[in-house]
């Protein structure tokens, strides 16, 4: 079934279940080398199902739980080989949706849930996301309503005991580092082995083809499709704060009021939009500031115009 969280909604089975976790690689057409995250209910569910508790990992999960942030740690034997795609960690986390959190309660067991798209793909914030993606293969979708967050948990791991942001997300690195009392190491980037998220360069794509770039890079592109009489009504544009003084096809403003939050809330959904319209032929699309779910923002543009 798919669940709500206030990241993205996800495509969840019993996650100490071997065959449940194997029908969620099939629904998503997922290939087992990407390792699924785990979540539970309480950080006691949540400990038994790793053999370190870091002091580190601690204070992350005291003052970010349930939210959206994953710890990657060193799995539990209980934890099938499929969930970690063969690793021996495994990412978990404790979501914050009421629904989630009360039907988690119910569970005497974690629920594994990548996020609910086709892989590859961008992820859903809406039910009905859920629903125009993957028609066939959910029986039920809770709908919990849109993910007040919008983009994924960030990614946290403590390779060799230092704490490593392996995916920018819905916790801002500057909080982690606040929390920490230091800078953490960001890596987030992995091409042939993804012993991370959507590590791979090509990720979070929609289907049409997305070219990223300052405001002035975008309006450059524009001036010289001009300048050469190619027609605009093809392009169209997702910008941070304000429209560009250009002619497109349509303009998508991820946040008037200039909010890296609120830009994060519409992202996908705006992806979505834009890449289902049959005029489009391409998107093109301003980074957004880099502090805060900016850098998030910036690291799914990345790849989805990769
Ligand atoms: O916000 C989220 O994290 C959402 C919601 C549903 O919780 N889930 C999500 O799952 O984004 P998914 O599978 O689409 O992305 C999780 C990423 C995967 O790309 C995977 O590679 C990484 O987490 N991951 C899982 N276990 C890992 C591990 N042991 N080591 C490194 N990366 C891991
Ligand atoms: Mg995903």
């Amino acid at each position: 079934m798919a669940i709500p969280t206030e990241t993205v909604y996800g495509l969840a089975a019993n996650g100490l279940d071997t065959h449940a976790v194997a029908r969620i690689f099939e629904a998503k057409n997922r290939p087992t080398f990407d390792p699924l995250i785990l979540h539970a209910p309480t950080v006691t569910a949540v400990q038994q199902l790793t053999t370190q508790w870091p002091t580190e990992a601690a204070l992350l999960a005291e003052a970010c739980w349930p939210g959206p942030l994953t710890l990657v740690l060193p799995r539990a034997a209980h934890v099938p080989d499929l969930v970690t795609a063969g690793l021996d960690t495994v990412g978990l986390r404790i979501p914050q949706h009421p629904l989630t959190l009360a039907l988690l309660a119910l569970l005497d067991f974690p629920l594994a849930a990548p996020s609910a798209n086709p892989f590859g793909y961008v992820s859903p914030t809406t039910a009905q996301h859920v629903a125009d993606q993957l028609p066939d293969c959910v029986e039920y979708i809770l709908d919990g309503g849109p993910c007040t967050i919008g983009v994924e948990s960030t990614i946290v791991g403590f390779p060799n005991g230092e704490a490593t942001v392996l995916r920018l997300g819905g916790t801002p690195l500057e909080k982690l580092e606040r929390l920490l009392g230091h800078p953490l190491r960001v890596h987030t980037h992995s091409t042939s082995r993804p012993n991370a998220p959507g590590m791979l360069s090509s990720h979070y794509a929609p289907r049409k083809r997305v070219l990223a770039g300052t405001r002035e890079e975008l309006l450059n592109f524009l001036q010289a499709q001009a300048a050469i009489g190619a027609h605009s009504a093809e392009i169209a544009a997702l910008v941070f704060s304000s429209e560009l003084p250009m002619p497109v096809a349509t303009q998508w403003v991820l946040s008037a009021d200039g909010s890296v939050n609120e830009a994060a809330y519409h992202l996908f959904g705006a992806l979505r939009t834009l890449d289902s319209d049959p005029r489009i032929q391409l998107i093109l699309a301003e980074w957004a500031p880099e502090h805060g779910l900016g850098r998030a923002i910036n690291d799914r543009l990345r790849r989805a115009s990769a």
